[in-house]
């Protein structure tokens, strides 16, 4: 009676530490795995996440060049856990930073 209680919570204790070494084991290894694409840092690419977005704008036949080379943060500042448009100047000063007023007309009245 005694030893077969004895031998139970053995078998209990061999189970936990089978268990937790192989536990140990995964954590471990996926940590040796070859990280995924990230920009340094771990930070995400915009396109990663805004698949919809990409396959739509870079399907397209003709799309703004700043674009198309996925320089988003030229327009947009990144945001962080709340998801929404920053944008890095209001508008029409947005365009300004790559196209000069006068070089588009907008210096006239
Ligand atoms: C970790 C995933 C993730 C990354 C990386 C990410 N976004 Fe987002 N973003 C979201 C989610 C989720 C939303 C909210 C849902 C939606 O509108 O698609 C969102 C919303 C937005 C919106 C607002 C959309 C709207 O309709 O108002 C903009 C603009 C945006 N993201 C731009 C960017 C840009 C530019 C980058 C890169 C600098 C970026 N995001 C990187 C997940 C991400
Ligand atoms: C030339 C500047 C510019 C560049 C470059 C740019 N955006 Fe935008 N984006 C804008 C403007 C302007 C809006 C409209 C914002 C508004 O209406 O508030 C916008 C809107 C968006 C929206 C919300 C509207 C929608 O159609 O879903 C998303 C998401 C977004 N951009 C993602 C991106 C991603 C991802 C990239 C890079 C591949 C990118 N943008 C590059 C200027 C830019
Ligand atoms: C990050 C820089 C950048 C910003 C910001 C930017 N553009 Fe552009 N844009 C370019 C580049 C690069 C080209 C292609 C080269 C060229 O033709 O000058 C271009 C081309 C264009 C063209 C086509 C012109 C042509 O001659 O073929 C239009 C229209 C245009 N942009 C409008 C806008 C508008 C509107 C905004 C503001 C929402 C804006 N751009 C903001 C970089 C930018």
């Amino acid at each position: 009676m005694e030893v077969e209680t004895i031998r139970q919570r053995k078998s209990a204790y061999c189970l936990v530490v089978a268990v937790a070494s192989f536990l140990g084991a995964l954590v471990y290894l996926s940590s040796c795995a070859p990280a995924t694409e990230r920009k340094p840092g771990g930070r995400k690419n915009c396109a990663d996440c805004h698949t919809k977005f990409a396959d739509k704008y870079l399907a397209m036949k003709s799309s703004h060049t700043a674009v198309k080379e996925g320089k988003c943060e030229d327009c947009h500042l990144r945001h962080g856990l709340v998801p929404k448009s920053i944008l890095k100047r209001q508008g029409n000063d947005l365009c300004y930073a790559c196209h000069p007023r006068e070089k588009i007309g907008m210096d006239k009245p």
